[in-house]
C-alpha cells in the first residue's frame, strides 16, 4: 500500500503546488487588471465633474467629489491634480508619498502626447507598505484638465487568492485520494485477471492462433509450482536485491558489503583446461559443466582465486611455481589454482564418493548410489587438501569463500577450524532428496556437519532447502530456525536459503556468434539438410539423468504418430562424454549409441537420419550455433537442479524463434513457464510436444521467447551471486556485533 502512496501522494502534491502557483500568479495579473478598469469607469463616470471643479480650482468641491468616488469599496484614496501637476485636492486617506508633486514627471509634458496619454497602472512603496496606484487623465472637450490619483484597496485581491488556493488544494486532495482508490481498485482487478489468466493457462486450452489450437496447454506447469513462482517474484520485487544486476553492481555488493578484494572459490572442475591434441598441439578448453557456465561470469565480474583441479593433460606445463595461472587468457581477470590429484585420489573422491554416492544419492534417476569405505577416505583426504589449499589462497583472516557443489561438502568445516572468522557461502548445485533418501549414505550426519560450517547454504529451489532442514532435522543435534530458515550447529549458525542459478546477461557466446540464418545454414550443410528441414537440439554431458535415451524415445514416437514428419525432422544431439570411468556412464554410451542406430534404421531414406549424435565436448561457439540454428531445443532431464542448457538456449535466441521443451523435473521448469513443460517418462506427451514445437506459429514463438528472455535477463547469474553476497554480508555483520557484545555481557553479567 504505502509503495502506491508514497509516490502518489509526491506527485499530487507537487502538483498541486505548481497548480496553486500558476493559478496565483494569472488571478493576480487579472485582478490588477481588473482594479485598474474600474479606476477608469469611476473617473470617466466623474469626468465632467472633475473636469470642471479642476479648472475652477474649487478644493473644497473637489475634495467632496473624490471623497464621494472613494466610497467604492476597492479605492481607498484619491488625489486631484491640476494640469501644472500640483494637488488641488486629496483625500484624507492619501499615504505620504502619493501628493501629485511626488509624480511630477509621469504625466507626459508634451500637450499633444498628454492627449492621448490613456493614464497608467503602478505600485508603489509607501509607509504603510505596497499599494497600487492609478494615475489617469482628466479629459474634457479635448482639452487636458489636469489628472487624478486613485490608491487600490488590494486586501481583498489577497483574500480571494487565499480562498482559491485552498479551493485548488481541497480540489487536488479530492483527486489524489479518487487516483489512490482507482490505483488499488486496479491493482485488485489486475491481479484478479492475471491469476485467472495463469489458472487458465494450467486448466484450458489457450495460444491459440489463426483459430487453431497448439496443444501448447497441455505441456504448461502445475498451478502450484506457479503460485510458488509468484509468490517468490512478488518478495524478490521489493527486496534489497531488487532491480538490475550487472558485473559491476556485484563487485561493488562486495567491495562495500563485504569489503572483499576477490573471492576464493573452491570447485572440482577448472574454468579452462589446458590440454595437448594428438598432433601436439596444446588448447585451451572450455570444461561442459553448468557449475562452469555460471561461475566463471561471476569470477570475472568479481576477480579472485578458483581453486580446482588440474584434469587437463597439459595443465601442469602451464603454471606458475605455486600452481597459479591467469585466466581467461588474454583477459586475465583472476587466478586459477590447480590442485593437483593422484589417480588413486581421483578414483576414490571423484568417482567413487562424489559421483558413484552423492550423485545417484541425489538425483531421482534410479540407478544405485554406492558407497564403499575407501572412497570416503579419500573423499575426506582431498576435501582436506583443497580447504588448505583455499585458506593459502586467502587473504587475511576473514576472506569470502564460496564452496561449490557435492564435491567438497566436508570444506566449509574445514576451513571454518582454519579460519574462524571467514565468511563460507556453500552452494549444492545438485538436487538434495528428501531425509528418508538422504540416509542411505552412511555418513550423512559428517555430509551435514561439514556444510553446517558454512555461513550460508544454498540450493536451488525452495524445495531443497526444505529436504536439507528435514535431513538436519532428522541425523543432528542441531536447532532448526525455520522462520529465519537458520541452522545453529555448536553455536555457529547457518543460513539455508534458495538462490536460483542462472547465466550470464547479456551473453557473451551469444553476442559472439554469427547471426542465426548464418548458424542454420552452417548446420544445415554440415547436417547434409535439405533447407526446408526441421531441426530439433540437445545438449548435454552423457549423464544418465538427462534423460537423452527418453529424448531418443520420444522422437521416435513424434516420427511414429507425424509421418510427415519422416525424412524432414532431424535431432542433432551434442553429447559431451563425461565421466566414462564408471561403468554406468560406458554402459549409458553404448545403450545411447545402439538406440540411435535402432532409430535411424527404422526411418532412414536416402541420406536421411533422423538422429545425429555427436559426439565430442564441443566448445561453446559450436554450442550456440547448434542452439541458434534449431526449430526446438528438447531438454528432458530426469531430475536437475536447475539445468543451465534450457537458459543457455533462451540467451542465444535473440531472433525470438526457436521453441524449448522442457523436462518439468528441472529446477528451471519453475521459471521459464512458457517452455512447453513435460514429463519426458511420457513418451506421448513428450512427443505431442515436440510436434507443437516444430508447428509452432512465428508469433507464438516470439511471445513465448520474448517473455522467457525477459526473465533470464532479470533474473541472471549476477542476481544469484548478488543474494548470496548480500545474505552473507548480513550474517557478518551480526556475527561481528555479537563478537562485540559477547566481552560486554560477559563483565556485566556474573558467571554463575
Ligand atoms: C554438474 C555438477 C557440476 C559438474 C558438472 C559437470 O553440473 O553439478 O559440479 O561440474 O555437472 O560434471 P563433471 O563431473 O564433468 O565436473
Amino acid at each position: 500500500m504505502l509503495k502506491i502512496l508514497a509516490p502518489l501522494l509526491i506527485s499530487v502534491s507537487l502538483l498541486a503546488w505548481g497548480a496553486t502557483w500558476a493559478l496565483g500568479r494569472t488571478a493576480q495579473t487579472w485582478f490588477e487588471r481588473d482594479v485598474g478598469l474600474r479606476a477608469r469607469l469611476a473617473v470617466a463616470g466623474a469626468r465632467g465633474s472633475l473636469a470642471e471643479q479642476l479648472a475652477r480650482r474649487d478644493r473644497r468641491r473637489l475634495a467632496a467629489l473624490l471623497e464621494e468616488i472613494t466610497r467604492d469599496d476597492r479605492i481607498t484614496a484619491m488625489a486631484a491634480c491640476g494640469p501644472d501637476g500640483k494637488t488641488v485636492a486629496r483625500t484624507s486617506a492619501l499615504p505620504d508619498g502619493l501628493a501629485c508633486r511626488d509624480l511630477t514627471g509621469v504625466v507626459p509634458a508634451d500637450p499633444a502626447a498628454r492627449l492621448a496619454w490613456g493614464g497608467i497602472d503602478f505600485e508603489r512603496t509607501v509607509p504603510s507598505g505596497n499599494v497600487r496606484v492609478s494615475l489617469l487623465p482628466v479629459i474634457d472637450d479635448d482639452a487636458f484638465a489636469g489628472s487624478v490619483v486613485v490608491v487600490h484597496d488590494m486586501s481583498w485581491v489577497a483574500r480571494r487568492e487565499a480562498a482559491m488556493r485552498r479551493l485548488t488544494l481541497g480540489v487536488f486532495a479530492v483527486v489524489g485520494i479518487l487516483a489512490y482508490l482507482l490505483t488499488v481498485l486496479l491493482r485488485r482487478l489486475n491481479w484478479r485477471d492475471w491469476s485467472r489468466e495463469l489458472r487458465d493457462l494450467v486448466l484450458h486450452p489457450r495460444f491459440r492462433r489463426g483459430g487453431r489450437a497448439t496443444r501448447g496447454a497441455a505441456f504448461q506447469p502445475i498451478a502450484s509450482e506457479l503460485r510458488q513462482l509468484l509468490a517468490e517474484l512478488s518478495r524478490e520485487q521489493s527486496g534489497p536485491t531488487a532491480g538490475h544486476w550487472s558485473p559491476e553492481r556485484l563487485q561493488d555488493v562486495l567491495e562495500r558489503a563485504l569489503g572483499g578484494d576477490g573471492v576464493v572459490v573452491l570447485a572440482n572442475r577448472e574454468p579452462y583446461l589446458h590440454s595437448r591434441t594428438e598432433s601436439g598441439e596444446v588448447k585451451v578448453l572450455h570444461p561442459a559443466s553448468g557449475l562452469v557456465t555460471a561461475l566463471e561470469p561471476v569470477m570475472r565480474a568479481c576477480s579472485g582465486t578458483w581453486v580446482a583441479h588440474g584434469s587437463g593433460n597439459a595443465d601442469r606445463e602451464h603454471v606458475d611455481g605455486h600452481d597459479r595461472v591467469k585466466v581467461p587468457p588474454g583477459e586475465e581477470a583472476y587466478t586459477l589454482r590447480r590442485v593437483w590429484l593422484s589417480p588413486e585420489e581421483e578414483r576414490g573422491y571423484y568417482y567413487g564418493f562424489a559421483n558413484e554416492g552423492l550423485w545417484p544419492l541425489s538425483h531421482i534417476a534410479h540407478a544405485r548410489p554406492l558407497f564403499r569405505t575407501e572412497d570416503w577416505r579419500q573423499y575426506q583426504l582431498v576435501n582436506e587438501r583443497f580447504a588448505e589449499a583455499a585458506c593459502r589462497e586467502a587473504k587475511g583472516p576473514d576472506p569470502v569463500i564460496l564452496v561449490q557443489d557435492y564435491h567438497f561438502a566436508l570444506v566449509p568445516r574445514m576451513i571454518r577450524h582454519r579460519l574462524p572468522r571467514a565468511t563460507i557461502i556453500s552452494f549444492w548445485h545438485i538436487p538434495w532428496p528428501n531425509a528418508e533418501h538422504f540416509g542411505i549414505c552412511p555418513w550423512a550426519r559428517e555430509i551435514l556437519t561439514g556444510l553446517l560450517g558454512s555461513s550460508v547454504v544454498g540450493f536451488h529451489t525452495q524445495l531443497h532447502c526444505n529436504n536439507f532442514l528435514e535431513s538436519v532435522d532428522r541425523f543432528l543435534e542441531a536447532r532448526i530456525d525455520r522462520e529465519s530458515q537458520a541452522v545453529v550447529l555448536g553455536g555457529h549458525e547457518s543460513l539455508v536459503r534458495s538462490y536460483p542459478i542462472s547465466i550470464e546477461w547479456p551473453n557473451h557466446w551469444a553476442r559472439a556468434a554469427p547471426p542465426p540464418l548464418e548458424c542454420r545454414r552452417t548446420v544445415f550443410d554440415e547436417l547434409g539438410l535439405a533447407p526446408d528441414a526441421l531441426l530439433g537440439v540437445g545438449v548435454d554431458r552423457i549423464d544418465y539423468t538427462k534423460g537423452i535415451e527418453e529424448r531418443l524415445l520420444a522422437v521416435e514416437r513424434m516420427l511414429e504418430r507425424s509421418p510427415h514428419l519422416q525424412g524432414r525432422f532431424t535431432f542433432a544431439q551434442l553429447g559431451a562424454p563425461s565421466r566414462t570411468l564408471i561403468d554406468r556412464y560406458r554402459a549409458l554410451n553404448e545403450s545411447v549409441e545402439a538406440l540411435a542406430n535402432r532409430i535411424n534404421e527404422r526411418f532412414a531414406t536416402g541420406t536421411y537420419r533422423p538422429i545425429v549424435l555427436l559426439r565430442a565436448s564441443h566448445e561453446p561457439p559450436t554450442v550456440y550455433r547448434y542452439l541458434r540454428a534449431a526449430d526446438v531445443c528438447y531438454v528432458s532431464s530426469l531430475h536437475d537442479g536447475m539445468n543451465l542448457v534450457a537458459k543457455e538456449f533462451v540467451s542465444a535466441r535473440d531472433d525470438e524463434r526457436g521453441v524449448l521443451v522442457l523436462s518439468r523435473f528441472t529446477g528451471a521448469a519453475r521459471e521459464l513457464t512458457q517452455a512447453l513443460i513435460v514429463n519426458p517418462y511420457d513418451l506421448d506427451e513428450a512427443s505431442a510436444a515436440l510436434a507443437a514445437a516444430v508447428e509452432m506459429s512465428p508469433e507464438e514463438q516470439a511471445d513465448r521467447m520474448r517473455a522467457m528472455r525477459a526473465f533470464v535477463s532479470e533474473f541472471n547469474v549476477y542476481r544469484w551471486a548478488g543474494r548470496m553476497l548480500v545474505d552473507a554480508a548480513r550474517v557478518r555483520q551480526h556475527g561481528r556485533l555479537s563478537d562485540r557484545l559477547t566481552p560486554v555481557l560477559r563483565a556485566v553479567v556474573p558467571r554463575r
